[in-house]
């Protein structure tokens, strides 16, 4: 498989000014790179506009291919305990993904998770940009490296950023979403984490960076 994505990207399948419903559909004819063609379907994003935080991944895994929603999957299950833990209605998060299709390996029947790459994440971008529009949220949260990627900008390194409020001025970046961002770790990151002491440890991290991103959007 080819590391280019088709070009130009997912522009010119993004309806301007649509609402999230509008949005959904559109991605369904989605070409703006190459990864449409191996997913059963696209994945875009659960939540309702006007939600107040914006949780984005990285993309869909296995499950969230075949069921068509994000974060269903073992990770979603964590991510929906932190948003609980953290004491944020599920109602007030809008989550969705930095690039809305699977990219995977084939391994005999199974399909191995292949990480996005840059070419991917941006091709992808112009949805999250839409879908920000669309929601108007006051916060974005960026789950792990890839979607830092994607808000950003540009790469950053977890450790250096991660739980930090960072204003639309500093936070880098071109095209640098016009509220606070906050950078946490991956929920899939926590589940492969074996000893019980340090994963519940990353949990009461995650949990806090939420809390503070929450804090963040008032
Ligand atoms: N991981 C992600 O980043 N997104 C999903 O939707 C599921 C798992
Ligand atoms: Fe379009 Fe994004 Fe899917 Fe690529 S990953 S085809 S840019 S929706």
């Amino acid at each position: 498989m080819t590391d280019e994505p088709v070009r130009p990207g997912a522009e010119e399948w993004v309806p301007q000014g649509a609402d999230v419903a509008a949005l959904r559909r559109a991605a369904h004819e989605c070409r703006g790179c190459e990864l449409w063609r191996d997913a059963t379907q696209v994945v875009f994003s659960s939540g309702r506009a006007g939600a107040p935080i914006m949780l984005v991944g990285e993309q869909p895994g296995d499950r969230e291919d075949l069921d068509g929603k994000p974060f269903v999957g073992p990770a979603g299950r964590l991510l929906a305990d932190a948003v609980d833990a953290a004491g944020i209605r599920r109602d007030q998060v809008y989550v969705t993904n930095a690039v809305k299709h699977f990219r995977f390996e084939r391994r005999g029947t199974r399909r191995i998770h292949e990480k996005p790459t840059v070419a991917h994440i941006v091709a992808c971008r112009p949805w999250l940009e839409a879908e920000f529009e669309a929601v108007g949220p006051g916060v974005v949260v960026a789950l792990g490296a890839t979607a830092a990627r994607s808000v950003l900008g540009r790469t950053v390194r977890i450790g250096e950023v991660r739980g930090r409020v960072l204003p639309p001025d500093v936070a880098g970046g071109t095209s640098v979403f016009p509220v606070p961002v906050l950078v946490t770790t991956h929920p899939s990151a926590l589940l492969r984490i074996e000893d019980a002491a340090d994963r519940r440890a990353a949990f009461d991290a995650l949990v806090d960076d939420l809390r503070t991103a929450a804090d963040a959007a008032r």
